[in-house]
């Protein structure tokens, strides 16, 4: 690809104002990462009462952080979630939460036609969603600026989870990317680069296994506690992936009908039809 920059003097567009869409469980944690790494984020929802709700989701977080970090020095830790909180503003006006921010990131409800109509608005910055499961071209296809979208997808619990995927379409454009990956390691996180396709790294690759887990179980093949101690044991991962599927929730585990891999199951259907969502709801493969 010819340029007009060397690629050792990439342009990147220098991250201050950030604005995060939607300050629910991933909203909020990304507004508080940025803000913690001296960002100044306005986080937008659809009321005062669900703002005042993420603001106090960050202060009890940014406690849990400080109680570590500060262990030994209490007062540089109140001085420090002050400074945080007074990084982030909030509002419900979208359209002029917009107006002086480098980038957007999306982090509203799961629905294609919802997220779109969030990005007819004029922009000069770079929009990002978080989505997990919906396709980024598919949601940047209704902008007129697609070389200046692309994935910012965290992980839950975001302050916690080391990864973002840096996602570009074939739209997207390098100084794009560039930002996006340079901000992730501004917020201290490890960001990877993926193309829009199902999934991206991590989940590709999970929910296949969590959902193989699942179909062994359900034949019967081997009880659920030896599955997860199979995969602890013999794969070295941290938690078995029926313990894993409870603790992201059986109802937002992604499956799509047109991939044998990420096909349901009837007994993962089965328990999210009697209510029983994991560790939420104090049952799903295990009692909590
Ligand atoms: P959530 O339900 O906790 O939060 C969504 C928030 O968006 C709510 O507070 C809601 O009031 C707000 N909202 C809805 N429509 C809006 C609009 N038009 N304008 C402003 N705010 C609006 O959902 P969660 O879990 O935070 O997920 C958000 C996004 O992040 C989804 O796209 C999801 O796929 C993605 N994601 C979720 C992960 C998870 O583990 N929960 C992991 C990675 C990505």
């Amino acid at each position: 690809v010819v340029r007009g920059f060397s690629s050792s003097a990439v342009r990147n567009v220098v991250i201050k104002n950030v604005t995060i869409i939607g300050g629910g469980q991933m909203g909020a944690g990304i507004a508080q990462v940025a803000a913690s790494t001296g960002h100044s984020v306005t986080l937008v929802d659809t009321s005062d009462d669900i703002l005042k709700k993420s603001i106090k989701t960050i202060e009890g977080s940014l406690k849990r952080v400080v109680k570590k970090k500060f262990a030994d020095k209490p007062e540089a830790g109140e001085e420090f979630i002050k400074k945080v909180v007074q990084n982030v503003s909030t509002s419900t006006d979208v359209e002029s939460a917009v107006q002086s921010s480098d980038l957007v990131v999306e982090a509203i409800v799961e629905n294609l036609k919802i997220k779109q109509d969030l990005f007819t608005l004029p922009q000069h910055t770079i929009f990002a969603s978080n989505t997990s499961s919906l396709s980024i071209s598919d949601i940047a296809s209704s902008t007129s600026r697609q070389d200046r979208f692309g994935g910012l997808h965290f992980f839950n619990p975001v302050p916690m989870m080391k990864l973002v995927e840096v996602i570009g379409t074939p739209a997207t454009s390098q100084e794009t990317l560039d930002s996006l990956l340079n901000f992730s390691k501004v917020l201290r996180k490890t960001p990877v680069s993926c193309k829009d396709t199902f999934g991206f790294v991590v989940n590709r690759l999970l929910v296949p296994c969590i959902m193989e887990a699942i179909r062994l179980y359900e034949r019967g093949d081997a009880s659920k506690e030896d599955i997860d101690i199979a995969m602890k044991l013999g794969a070295g991962h941290p938690m078995g992936p029926l313990e894993l599927a409870d603790y992201i929730g059986l109802d937002i585990i992604n499956s799509d009908p047109n991939n044998p891999l990420f096909n349901s199951s009837d007994l993962l259907n089965k328990l999210v039809a009697e209510g029983k969502l994991g560790r939420k709801t104090g049952e799903g493969f295990f009692k909590y």
